[in-house]
């Protein structure tokens, strides 16, 4: 009898585990239409979605209670083709849709947007054309929306209004064209923007700023846009990170900048912006304000490239301008006139009359610096070398200090060197 008892409990706890396992049947319908339709890595994923047990298949989650599949999530599959939208049309309760770094080509299906429940949309890095619908609306719980690297083209719709849950936005490397939606101002959520490398133009100030108190970064960089730096950017304390670089913008870097407590990487090189780097930003782990195009070089401007509140990836400053200082930046390359870089390593100077001031490991090509430091390696003519273990060549130099290796003509060399070979 209590074998019989135990078999039966079995036997329930089976059926059990099987329910729980298997989705409503309108999802099982429309995972089977969106594996069936699909190129690629979709003949594997018919092979490994087999069965009715869905909730259990590879990249498919469902909600505890209902069996209704709430999660797919199949980035990298190898998937290609069109996106299947009728069918994921179907999954009416989906909230988390990740198909990124597949080979999707061709529109997103308009039926994709009568899934109003979801929270997280990713297809970055498909193949995906055409204009971005204006139905992207409907989608108001949307916490994150990622299309980055895919070939959208046209303008990006101004229906940004109520799509208030949004926390990340990254639209990167696509073509979008025309100006920037202003609807993008109503993302009071929002922590990041990301619309790199489009070719969005208009001015910048078409985003109000002001109304998004937790953006922590920004980056428009490598697009076509105009104006001056909007003040509104101002209220966003948040801001650890804002990229600017390669548009059009104009005017003087403002001193709010200089206030953003957080910020920790300013990029706003390639523009036309011009004046100093507020003496504010004491606190940035890396800062590119450089304008690297021919003949607008920035010039006079005092760069603090200061002490890292946290481990950033490093971002050295490509300085081709005249008259700038760099204090205790690493890794910077300065190709202008008249520079000077405070106590900085690993720098690379080439250019006239720049100065290092207890640097190491720089390297300095281009006549008439003034270098002290140690482990330095200077060529060319008429420097200044004080310090230990530098390596000088060229011509005409005065090198003092110790074990400096000195090669080349007319050097006037004191202290205890190692090594002295030409005149
Ligand atoms: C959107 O989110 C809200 C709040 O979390 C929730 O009450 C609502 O049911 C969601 N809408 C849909 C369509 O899932
Ligand atoms: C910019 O976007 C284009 C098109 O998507 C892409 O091919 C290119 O690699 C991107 N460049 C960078 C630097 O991300
Ligand atoms: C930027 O705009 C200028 C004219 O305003 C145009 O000539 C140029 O092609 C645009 N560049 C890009 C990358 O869109
Ligand atoms: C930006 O929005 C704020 C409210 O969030 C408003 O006070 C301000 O006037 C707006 N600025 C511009 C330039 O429209
Ligand atoms: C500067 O930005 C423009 C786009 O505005 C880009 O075409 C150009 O390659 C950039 N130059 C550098 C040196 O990055
Ligand atoms: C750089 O400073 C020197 C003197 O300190 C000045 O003669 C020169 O004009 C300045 N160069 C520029 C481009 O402002
Ligand atoms: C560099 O400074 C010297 C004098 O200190 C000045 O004669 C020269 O014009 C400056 N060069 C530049 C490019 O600013
Ligand atoms: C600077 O260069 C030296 C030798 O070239 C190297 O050992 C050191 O790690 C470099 N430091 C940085 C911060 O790159
Ligand atoms: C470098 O400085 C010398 C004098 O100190 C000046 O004559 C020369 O013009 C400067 N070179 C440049 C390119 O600024
Ligand atoms: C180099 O050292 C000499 C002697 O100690 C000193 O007079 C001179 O000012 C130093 N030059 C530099 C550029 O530090
Ligand atoms: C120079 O080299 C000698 C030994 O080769 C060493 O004892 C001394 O500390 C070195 N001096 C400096 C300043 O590096």
């Amino acid at each position: 009898m209590a074998k019989c008892q135990l078999l039966l409990l079995f036997l329930v706890f089976l059926l059990l585990a099987a329910h729980a396992k298997s989705c409503h049947p309108d999802d099982l319908r429309a995972l089977q239409g969106f594996a069936g339709n699909l190129g690629g890595g979709g003949a594997l994923l018919r092979a490994a979605w087999s069965g009715a047990s869905c909730c259990g298949w590879e990249g498919v989650g469902c909600d505890g209670g209902r069996g209704r599949v709430t999660v797919l999530r199949l980035p990298g599959y190898g998937l290609s083709g069109p996106v299947p939208g009728a069918s994921l049309g179907g999954l009416a309760q989906l909230e988390e849709l990740f198909l990124g770094s597949n080979s999707f080509t061709g529109s997103l299906p308009t039926s994709l947007f009568s899934l109003v429940g979801l929270q997280k949309l990713s297809f970055e890095s498909n193949q995906l054309t055409g204009q971005l619908s204006t139905h992207l609306q409907e989608l108001k719980n949307l916490t994150l929306l990622d299309l980055s690297v895919n070939r959208f083209s046209g303008r990006l719709p101004d229906v940004f209004h109520d799509l208030t849950s949004l926390i990340h936005l990254s639209m990167h490397s696509n073509g979008f064209s025309g100006s920037l939606p202003p609807s993008l101002s109503s993302l009071l959520s929002l922590r990041e923007l990301n619309l790199e490398n489009n070719s969005l133009s208009g001015p910048i100030a078409r985003v109000n700023f002001s109304g998004m108190p937790l953006l922590a970064s920004v980056d428009f960089s490598t697009n076509n846009l105009s104006g001056s730096l909007p003040v509104s950017l101002a209220d966003c304390s948040a801001l650890k990170s804002l990229t600017l670089a390669n548009n059009q913008l104009v005017g003087t870097i403002p001193s709010w900048i200089g206030e953003l407590d957080n910020l920790r990487c300013l990029d706003i090189s390639n523009n036309s912006l011009v004046g100093e780097v507020p003496k504010g930003l004491t606190c940035l782990k890396c800062l590119a304000t450089a304008d690297r195009s021919v003949g607008m070089a920035f010039t006079n401007m005092p760069l603090y490239v200061k002490r890292n509140r946290r481990v950033l990836q490093q971002q050295p400053n490509v300085l081709s301008g005249s008259n700038n200082t760099v204090r205790s930046g690493g890794g910077n390359v300065l190709s202008g006139d008249n520079n000077t870089v405070i106590s900085g390593n690993n720098n690379t100077l080439s250019g006239t009359n720049n100065t290092v001031v207890s640097g190491s490991n720089n390297v300095l090509t281009g006549s008439h610096h003034v270098v002290s430091g140690s482990n330095n390696v200077v060529s060319d003519t008429s420097h200044v070398v004080n310090g230990s273990s530098n390596t000088v060549s060229g011509r005409n130099n005065m090198v003092t200090g110790n074990n400096n290796t000195v090669s080349g003509s007319n050097h006037v060399v004191s202290g205890n060197n190692k090594v002295i070979t030409g005149g």
